[in-house]
């Protein structure tokens, strides 16, 4: 099975490269049009394409909306025109503006951020499109740095580097180790096209589960509570129901701490 990944020196590119057998790098679809696409696509001949390539900075995309939607709606819809089976990626954050507590099913999305509307315009775009399309909205991931590729900020690495961190005490949100997303990457291509939730499940608070990291590895982290901020919960059932289970957050947290040798259990 030949597997051609977009964005193969980001954050889970990078992963699925070093961990899936027969994944090849897509070179880079920045500024890309339909013609480059296909033509890059029709030359690699792959069985499926795995499209982790975004901008992905929430930040960034509100500064340079139409670099947004270049990049989080354009390339996934040429991609989708190609008509390769495709795993792509969204995000958790198309559930910031729900109502509720949470956890979300697939069907609740309410962006509240441009990056967020983006990536669901997309996702219904591709689908139209070819509907066995793999859509995956991912949690917030994290790792350690990996050699070669450029870090970026996560979760784990956050509290790692101390200092006062602030997360809200009423927020219910999922952190997934990134390594355990790649692992799943092979299972998902195989999954009916659709949405999914995919990643670790949560029913602590952002701020219990940095309290449990913190505790766990004795971080010199100085805690304090972010006040009130939007459920990011999402149910991962449809996703257990088609075989592709993930670990609870704290479990792939314990995980990723064995694997860094940071914890001895
Ligand atoms: N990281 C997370 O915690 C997280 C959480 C939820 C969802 N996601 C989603 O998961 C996917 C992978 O995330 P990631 O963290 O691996 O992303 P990333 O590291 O920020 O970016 C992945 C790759 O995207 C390409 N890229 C960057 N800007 C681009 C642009 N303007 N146009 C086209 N390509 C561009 C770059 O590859 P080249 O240098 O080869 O162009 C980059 O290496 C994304 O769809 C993201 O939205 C990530």
């Amino acid at each position: 099975m030949k597997m051609l990944v977009t964005g193969p020196r980001g954050f889970v590119g990078a992963r699925i490269m070093a961990q899936v057998k027969d994944a090849a790098p897509c070179p880079s679809l920045r500024d890309a049009d339909a013609d480059t696409v296909k033509r890059l696509v029709d030359e690699f001949e792959p069985d499926m394409i795995v499209h982790t390539a975004a901008m992905s900075d929430i930040s960034e995309c509100e500064k340079d909306p139409a670099g947004s939607y270049h990049a989080n709606v354009e390339i996934p819809v040429m991609l989708a025109c190609t008509k390769v089976k495709t795993v792509v990626f969204s995000t958790d954050q198309v559930y910031r503006g729900c109502e509720g507590n949470g956890p979300y099913t697939e069907e609740t999305a309410k962006p509240a951020n441009l990056y967020a509307r983006h990536k669901l315009e997309m996702e219904e775009r591709v689908l139209d499109i070819s509907p066995d399309i793999v859509v995956l909205r991912a949690t917030w991931m994290y790792d350690m740095p990996m050699y070669g590729v450029p870090n970026r900020g996560n979760f784990l690495v956050n509290m790692l580097r101390g200092g006062e961190l602030s997360f809200s005490s009423t927020q219910h949100r999922a952190v997934t180790y990134v390594r355990e997303a790649a692992g799943h990457i092979s299972r998902a291509a195989a999954l009916p096209g659709g949405v999914y939730n995919y990643g670790s499940e949560n029913s602590l608070t952002m701020l219990e589960t940095a309290q449990w990291l913190k505790n766990e590895l004795g971080l010199p982290v100085v805690l304090r509570d972010a006040g009130p901020l939007p459920h990011l919960w999402m149910d991962c059932g449809k996703l257990k129901k088609a075989g592709v289970c993930f670990q609870t957050a704290l479990e792939g947290l314990g995980q990723c701490l064995r694997d860094y040798g940071l914890r001895a259990l």
